[in-house]
């Protein structure tokens, strides 16, 4: 039998995707700010977990519009990339270098949710969601937003700290 999966099956798959994925940042980042050595680290991973819970609100919003329940769908990638954070937040654990480690981590997380709002806002686009637009570009700019921000973090001290040798 021929598979009629369109664009609009593959929208609702990878609005699943993001759903679940912002929902296991959610958890994760409580985690990495309190494993922050920095106070600013902290503060940016607190601020960054109370933007992920307006960003599942938006996507419950984008759910709606397609009248369809919110759902996540395992996504694989973002349990990889939260895994690996766990990695270093264990084996840097008190290091010099974890602030440097935990930044570079986020960005991984950023990174992976900036590709799938990019594809998102586009598809919402060809298929006629209007109303999806916006939503998913308020996350999208969040999400930019922070990786500066981690980006900033990471130059103004962490990586400079990391590269300090423990007598
Ligand atoms: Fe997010």
């Amino acid at each position: 039998m021929a598979n009629t999966k369109t664009l609009d099956d593959l929208f609702l798959d990878t609005l699943k995707d993001i759903y679940f994925a912002e929902k296991q940042i959610l958890k994760a980042l409580p985690k990495m700010a309190r494993a922050a050595q920095s106070e600013e680290g902290k503060a940016g991973f607190l601020q960054h977990r109370d933007e992920t819970q307006g960003q599942i609100e938006r996507l419950e919003q984008v759910f709606e519009i397609l009248g369809k329940p919110a759902r996540g769908k395992t996504c694989e990638a973002i349990q990889g990339i939260i895994a690996e954070g766990e990695e270093i937040m264990e084996e840097f654990k008190a290091s010099p270098a974890l602030d440097a480690g935990l930044i570079s981590s986020a960005q991984a997380v950023e990174h992976y949710e900036i590709a799938r709002y990019g594809t998102l806002i586009a598809w919402a686009n060809q298929l006629g969601l209007q109303d999806a637009v916006p939503l998913l570009q308020a996350n999208l700019k969040e999400e930019e937003a922070t990786d500066k921000k981690l980006t900033q973090l990471a130059v103004a001290a962490a990586n400079t700290k990391a590269s300090s040798k423990v007598a």
